[in-house]
Formats: structure tokens, C-alpha cells, sequence
């Protein structure tokens, strides 16, 4: 069992949750299959990020691209994702969960966005820890989105050339009010960011297993949790800086 400092935990955790698709193919089963043992490895990471004390946790649960897979499988995962949301609507009241979303959600069928908003809704009150979905996401869509949004409140009056800053900046992509990832996590051992949280992974520690996603569990990610507290992070200054030697 890894020891990890409950001191030192990150504010923030992302996750690409890659290789449902390799790991059923390995088991001769179907994709979806792939998928359905992916969502319990979901509630196994959501109960361990939550019992830890972790503040948030971004999951990448559909992209953008992801929209262009076979019709068939498309639609399992948004029947999973639906099914997930009102199976474990409950239970994130009871653990204090507040679920939010990011991405281009008017995409989403009709009912899956319903059963979003009910939950959004059901947990609006929750402050143990934020479970974020991004469903229909795309980093390069989000930044797009937010330029665009800043040039119509200029185009309004309602904001100033001078106000627009970093923080500023932050405050129009998907994620406002969220602190940026401090850990990102990649499964199945690929080496790519694949369109997520561009702008706000800057400064993030990446940790790359080769673990397939329905094998995923909190024994990986304690040992992710680990490395990462292993590592010193400078976000630019020198180790003599940060250590204030
Ligand atoms: C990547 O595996 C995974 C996805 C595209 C979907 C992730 C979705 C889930 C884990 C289930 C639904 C989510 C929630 C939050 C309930 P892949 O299919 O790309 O795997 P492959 O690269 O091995 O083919």
C-alpha cells in the first residue's frame, strides 16, 4: 500500500480515461463491453478521490471527436452515461458530491442532458468534492468559445481592453471557478494530451501508465498519487528558489 500525505494531495485531478476498447478486444468481448467495466472503474475512482479528500476530479468522459465513432457504440456510451448519472444521483447527495459538467453540452441527446441537469441540480448544494464530466469536450473548441465570448461582451461595453489577463482569460473557459489540474492522469499507455484542458494544464504534473482503464482502481491511483508527491514541482523558478535555500 502506497503512503500517501494527505497534506500534499492535489487540489485537482484529471483523467483520460483511455483503452475500455483494447481491454475488451484482449477479453475477445465487445467495445461496450469495454465501456461497462470502464464506468466501474469510474465509481471505484470517484469513491477513492472522494474518501482521500480530493477537491475535484475532471474526468474525460466523451470528446469532441468521440461523436464520430461507429453510431452504435456512440449511443451505449451515452446510454452508460445516463444510467451512471441516475444509479449514482444518490449517492453523490449522500458523499457530498456536486457534479458539474464541461463541454459543448447542447450536443448531448436530449434526455442524457435532462438527467445532467437534474443531478447538477439535485447536487447544487454539495461541497465535498466536485466530479466534472467532459462530455463533448474539446480544448481547442473551449478557447475558441471563450475569445468569442470576450469579444461580444467588448462588442457590449460590458468589459475593458485592459481588464483582459490571465485570470480574466480563466474566468470565460468551461472550467471558471475551478482551480487548474495539478495532476493528469493518462491510461493505457499512449503519450498524448488528445485535446484536453489545453490551456489549463500548463503547470500540471502528467503521469502515464500503461494500465488499461477498466483496470484502473485505487490501488493505481495511489500509485499515481505517489509519484506525484515524489516530484518537485517549480512552476518555472529554480529547485533553490522553491525550497527558499
Ligand atoms: C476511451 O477508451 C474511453 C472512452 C472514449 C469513453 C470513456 C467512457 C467511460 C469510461 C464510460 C462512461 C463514463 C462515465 C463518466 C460514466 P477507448 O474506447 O478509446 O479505448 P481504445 O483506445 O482501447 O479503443
Amino acid at each position: 500500500m502506497e503512503e500517501i500525505d494527505k497534506e500534499k494531495l492535489p487540489r485537482h485531478i484529471a483523467i483520460i480515461m483511455d483503452g475500455n476498447g483494447r481491454w475488451a478486444k484482449k477479453k475477445n468481448l465487445s467495445r461496450i463491453s469495454g465501456h461497462i467495466k470502464g464506468v466501474d472503474a469510474v465509481r471505484e475512482v470517484v469513491t477513492a478521490c472522494r474518501d482521500l479528500g480530493v477537491g475535484v476530479l475532471t474526468l474525460y468522459a466523451f470528446s469532441m471527436e468521440n461523436w464520430q465513432r461507429p453510431k452504435e457504440e456512440v449511443e451505449a456510451l451515452m446510454e452508460l452515461l445516463r444510467d451512471y448519472l441516475l444509479k449514482e444521483c444518490e449517492e453523490m447527495v449522500s458523499n457530498n458530491i456536486r457534479l458539474s459538467a464541461i463541454g459543448r453540452l447542447e450536443d448531448l441527446p436530449a434526455n442524457v442532458r435532462t438527467t445532467l441537469e437534474e443531478v447538477m441540480k439535485k447536487t447544487g448544494s454539495c461541497n465535498g468534492m466536485i466530479l466534472n464530466l467532459a462530455l463533448s469536450y474539446g480544448g481547442r473548441s473551449e478557447i475558441l468559445h471563450a475569445v468569442r465570448e470576450i469579444l461580444s461582451d467588448f462588442k457590449k461595453g460590458k468589459i475593458k481592453e485592459e481588464e483582459i489577463d490571465l485570470p480574466f482569460f480563466s474566468r470565460y473557459l468551461w472550467t471558471r471557478g475551478l482551480p487548474d489540474p495539478d495532476l493528469l492522469i493518462r491510461t493505457s499507455g499512449e503519450f498524448r494530451i488528445s485535446n484536453f484542458l489545453l490551456y489549463q494544464i500548463a503547470y500540471t504534473e502528467l503521469y502515464l501508465t500503461e494500465t488499461l482503464w477498466p483496470d484502473f482502481n485505487r490501488e493505481e491511483l495511489l500509485k499515481a498519487l505517489a509519484d506525484y508527491q515524489s516530484r518537485e514541482r517549480r512552476f518555472g523558478l529554480t529547485s533553490e528558489q522553491i525550497n527558499g535555500l
